[in-house]
């Protein structure tokens, strides 16, 4: 209040002035839409205090968080000048009273900016992130981060915290679940296209939100797949592995950045300010803004480079993030740090300029409030429904099927056992937002309407998902051998994975797997259905199932899907997006490994070095053969285009879609290369008997270049194969 009695003093305007320019009124060009959004932000700060200026750089909650990591209680007197609240509620009007707030009690009407994670939809929920990626379906994963959008908008948040890009290798780091699996490529374009569904071509439509990529960076790099601790990273690695995703997400128009937990190599990602200013603002010219993770600003101190929360600011703040999550460090001690000229005005302005460019981008001047809907009006619509169910559809991915084993035909009698059959809360994964159980077909449901007076589904429960009690088995094995065949449903609870989930082990808990092999004494076909939010260890299972189909968490819309692979309705089309390896030992394990010194041999005494199952792995229930791989030319010049084709026929006998995965590899480079990676990839349908020719346009500096440990991108001259499937061929590039 004395800020802004002074200021209004200043500008010699009476209280009756104030009051107008607070309601609305056009007198500042800052009010004005027809002016550029850039002369606009310079208007406005140049009239803001600096009191004004530190409050747009905080982010409180408005609704209690819940999330069991970041307990936070409802903050009832949220000043008129504040940047940034989490909104956990979904009502428009509630919305709209605190942005009345900001809009009508603050001096010059700055809107808040409501922020929420949206991580794979708001009320229709998707299948987690990781599931997403094994649909190899981009432009339906864009369509569904659209839906989340327009959910999420309709109910008051303007920017989601998603998409999670961070390359994770570590089934056993629980946060494997939020992003789209082992690979650069793969994050780089999922991450891509969800900004683009999240954002559209205009973040002031009022269907849209701004994106966040999370989290800057290096996150997945998590040691022993423990939450939130020390990365270990090289900048060589760094670059070729954990900044790709970022770099093709900014240049996506992603408005915004969350800086990470983990500490990279001594500097934590909050601190880092070759990351946040060297390469995101300078090199890559990002003029949006960085909000830390919750707390991370004040979590610097435990991480050991601030003596206090006061010095956790100033690191931070010169380092890079212009938004404080939830810590009060910026709004406590940004202030006074200016005063004292450790933070730069220059900085601060620059700061600020960014989040109100995303504000003004967002429209949220011009259109401060969300339009009051029904719930009815804005989720859980036809088309939403019906994008969710496509999704989890093409992220199942059939694992085995010894003997077709499925689709199932004929069948009298289906037994339905474990305890993931008739479970709805697991089947959303973590990071739910406001996903609701009662709105989830269950696997049993999509069985009961899909055999309906086809089959008589036999349902016992067998197990719990942990513990001791094997009481339910006797019962279970009587039901099994009354049955013709035994689906068992399997898996892990939502809270096994996400934030703070890790896990020592990929192994589902004993019981699961002491059930399948209780069930495997009836010597009737076992059928295992997982859900998971992480790849499994399945070495002790495998050998026990005819047919293994992972369905992930795949959210409100699983069981149609499902029970429709089953039947043979739909054809299975998921493929991998993260190695499953043999054993939980093996880790790290992933496709993209670098080139060993001695191939033939290091390898484990007890167990196999290969995965149980590779990345892009997944079976379909008609057959693809490839054809030759055929190049435009096989020695080529660096200004020449060059084209690589293959033919791939469905040769068995039912319609199918296929996924190409494209690799290439450089056997011989100045840094030794992973053994193959991942260019690009393409997924089509083919009918039963049909040829398609895929092709790969390649471009020489994107897909056969690499990056040094600064991000300088290099070409050499020499042999590149490229990789499809069995098939190679060799291209030489010459200067
Ligand atoms: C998570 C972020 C999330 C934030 C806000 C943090 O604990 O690491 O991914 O966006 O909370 O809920």
């Amino acid at each position: 209040m004395k800020n802004k009695r002074i200021i209004c003093g200043l500008l010699l305007l009476s209280t009756i002035s104030c009051s107008l320019i607070a309601q609305g009124k056009k007198e500042y060009p800052y009010k004005d839409a027809t002016k550029p959004v850039e002369e606009r932000v310079n208007d406005l700060v140049s009239r803001m205090t600096l009191e004004e200026k530190v409050l747009q750089l905080n982010q409180y909650t408005l609704g209690r968080n819940d999330n069991v990591n970041n307990v936070g209680e409802a903050v009832k007197n949220i000043p008129a000048e504040l940047g940034s609240v989490i909104y956990f509620n979904s009502d428009p009007e509630y919305r709209n009273a605190l942005q009345r707030k900001a809009m009508e009690e603050s001096r010059l009407g700055i809107p808040l900016i409501f922020g929420y994670d949206v991580i794979h939809g708001y009320r229709t929920t998707y299948p987690i992130s990781l599931a997403q990626a094994c649909s190899w379906n981009p432009q339906l994963v864009k369509r569904a981060c659209g839906v989340a959008a327009q959910e999420a908008r309709m109910s008051g948040v303007d920017w989601t915290f998603s998409p999670m890009i961070d390359v994770a290798r570590d089934g056993r780091w629980g946060r494997v679940s939020e992003g789209y699996g082992e690979d650069p490529y793969t994050n780089a374009l999922f991450g891509y296209v969800s900004v683009q569904g999240y954002q559209g071509n205009d973040m002031s439509n009022s269907k849209n939100v701004a994106a966040c990529l999370k989290h800057y960076v290096g996150y997945g790099a998590s040691e022993g797949g423990r939450d939130y601790v020390f990365t270990e990273i090289s900048r060589q690695t760094l670059w070729d592995t954990y900044m790709l995703p970022y770099e093709a997400g900014v240049k996506g128009g992603a408005a915004t950045l969350m800086s990470s937990f983990n500490d990279i190599s001594g500097i934590p990602g909050t601190a880092n300010h070759y990351i946040l200013t060297d390469i995101l603002k300078d090199r890559w010219g990002h003029d949006g803004f960085v909000v830390s993770d919750w707390g991370a600003i004040e979590q610097l101190r435990p991480q050991g480079v601030a003596a206090d929360k006061k010095e956790a600011a100033l690191i931070a703040f010169n380092a890079g993030v212009e938004m404080d999550m939830m810590n009060n460090s910026y709004n406590n001690h940004l202030a006074e740090l200016v005063n004292e000229g450790k933070v730069s005005e220059e900085r601060l302005n620059d700061a600020v300029k960014r989040v109100l460019r995303v504000k003004f981008r967002l429209g949220l001047f011009d259109n401060p409030y969300t339009p009051v809907s029904t719930e009815k009006e804005r989720f859980l619509l036809p088309e939403s429904l019906e994008i969710a169910e496509k999704l989890a559809e093409e992220s199942m991915v059939l694992l085995k099927n010894d003997n077709k084993t499925l689709p199932l035909s004929n069948l009298s009698k289906i037994a339905v056992i474990g305890p993931m059959a008739k479970d709805k809360e697991h089947l959303l994964g973590s990071w739910a937002a406001h996903g609701n159980a009662k709105d989830v077909i269950s696997i049993y449901e999509g069985l009961e309407s899909e055999f309906k007076g086809k089959s008589e589904l036999l349902y016992v429960k067998g197990c719990d998902f942990e513990g001791n009690d094997t009481s339910g088995f006797a019962e279970a094995l009587a039901t099994a051998q009354r049955a013709d065949v035994i689906l068992v449903c399997l898996g892990e609870k939502k809270g096994w994975s996400g934030e703070n989930a890790s896990r020592s082990t990929l192994a589902l808990p004993q019981v699961q797997e002491q059930l399948v092999q209780e069930l495997k004494k009836s010597g009737k076909p076992v059928v295992i259905l997982l859900s998971s939010g992480r790849p499994l260890e399945l070495n002790r299972l495998e050998p026990l199932a005819d047919a293994m189909l992972e369905v992930w968490q795949p959210g409100i819309r699983g069981g149609n899907p499902i029970a429709g692979i089953l039947s043979g309705k739909i054809n299975p089309s998921g493929k991998l997006s993260i190695t499953f390896p043999y054993s939980t030992g093996q880790i790290p394990i992933y496709y993209n490994q670098r080139q060993s010194a001695r191939p033939h041999q290091g390898k484990y005494q007890d167990i196999p070095n290969t995965p149980l199952y590779e990345f892009a792995h997944g079976l379909s229930y008609t057959t693809f053969e490839y054809g030759d791989l055929k190049a435009s030319s096989l020695k080529v010049k660096r200004s020449d285009k060059l084209v690589i084709e293959i033919p791939v026929t469905n040769t068995g006998d039912m319609d199918g879609a296929e996924t190409v995965h494209w690799f290439i590899s450089d056997p011989v480079c100045s840094i030794s290369r992973p053994v193959k990676e991942l260019k690009y990839f393409k997924k089509e349908m083919l009918k039963k008997g049909e040829t398609k020719v895929f092709r790969f346009d390649i471009h020489f500096d994107r897909d056969f270049g690499f990056v040094n440990g600064d991000g300088e991108r290099f070409l050499e001259s020499g042999d590149y194969y490229i990789i499809v499937k069995d098939k190679k061929l060799k291209i030489e590039l010459i200067d």
